[in-house]
């Protein structure tokens, strides 16, 4: 079997990514009947963060415990890679000792050297750029409440950032509909665009986030200033018309649904009332990263 990295939704196939989502809502079936198959005995993960994490660190390692595995958590500034000792020489290294990496780190281009240079499957736990994991579980919750995601609309409102990035990947691997609002000035790099009407992705672009949520199926937001991006951050009065609140939810359809990667900014992007509303799946969201993420692992190693 060639190595089976999940760097990005765009670098794995339609096929794939489907066999991984039904895989997950297997296990978390599994799971909740009591199951505790052990497939990762004797795999060990190496998890580097560059960056703060809650949802990403613990799922990884509460899922690889689950899995029979074992983890080791690594942050940049306390390794050699803190040190100035290249991602290249960190990855053929780190490939002798362990079984796969996760890394949560700042550029892309770092993930994708360690992507080249290891041995072992490599996974993306976010970057600047994409947040691929993320979609695996908002795909998975979104299918869990309201069936099939295929047809379906989903509309963005808030910063072109990296979960907007792997959504738009996600619009033309899962074909939804995505409805896009974004404040002028924070749009989604255009790469991702390009990658995902090539590939099939309904894209529509508005700067109303009226018009984009009208009749949407779900509504995503997130925070205004991503981590490490507070050089782009920009005033409170360019976001505030993109905030989610109830106004903006009843624009969408009846049951439609209201997701956020978390952390949220409450009172910023969203508020209250429709994070704590009956329109949020935020949580089953945060507890589908785990559920997501043990097929990714299982698809990575061949469990
Ligand atoms: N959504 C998400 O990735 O959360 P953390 O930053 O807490 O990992
Ligand atoms: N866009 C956010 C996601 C956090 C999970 C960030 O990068 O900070």
């Amino acid at each position: 079997m060639s190595l089976r990295h999940f760097t990005d939704l765009s670098a794995v196939s339609e096929g794939d990514l489907r066999f991984m989502l039904t895989d997950a809502v297997a296990r978390k079936e599994r799971l909740k009947a009591g199951e505790r198959s052990k497939p990762l005995e004797g795999k060990v993960l190496a998890m580097i963060f560059d960056k703060p994490s809650t949802r990403t660190r613990v799922s990884f390692d509460v899922g690889m415990r689950q899995l029979g595995g074992e983890t080791i958590m690594l942050t940049g500034t306390e390794m050699q890679l803190g040190r100035s000792e290249t991602i290249a020489d960190t990855a053929k290294v780190l490939s002798r000792y362990v079984d796969a990496i996760m890394i949560r780190t700042t550029s892309h281009e770092r993930l994708l050297e360690l992507t080249e240079n290891a041995t072992i499957p490599v996974i993306n736990g976010l970057t600047d750029d994409t947040h691929p994991c993320q979609l695996m579980a908002d795909i998975m919750t979104f299918e869990e409440h309201r069936g099939p995601v295929a047809g379906k609309t989903i509309a963005w409102t808030g910063d072109g950032n990296n979960v907007l990035h792997s959504l738009l990947e996600a619009s033309a691997r899962f074909r939804f509909n995505l409805n896009v609002a974004v404040p002028e000035g924070s749009e989604p790099a255009q790469k991702h665009i390009d990658w995902s009407q090539a590939n099939g992705g309904k894209l529509h672009f508005t700067r109303s986030p009226e018009e984009a949520v009208d009749q949407a199926d779900c509504i995503v937001t997130d925070c205004w200033v991503s981590m490490g991006q507070e050089h782009r951050a920009r005033g409170h009065n360019v976001f505030s018309p993109y905030q989610v609140n109830a106004k903006l939810m009843a624009r969408a359809k009846p049951d439609a649904l209201f997701m956020h990667c978390l952390p949220a900014h409450r009172g910023e992007e969203v508020t209250d009332e429709v994070i704590d509303g009956p329109h949020s799946v935020v949580f089953d969201e945060a507890e589908n990263r785990l559920h997501a993420q043990k097929a990714v692992l299982a698809w990575c190693l061949g469990a």
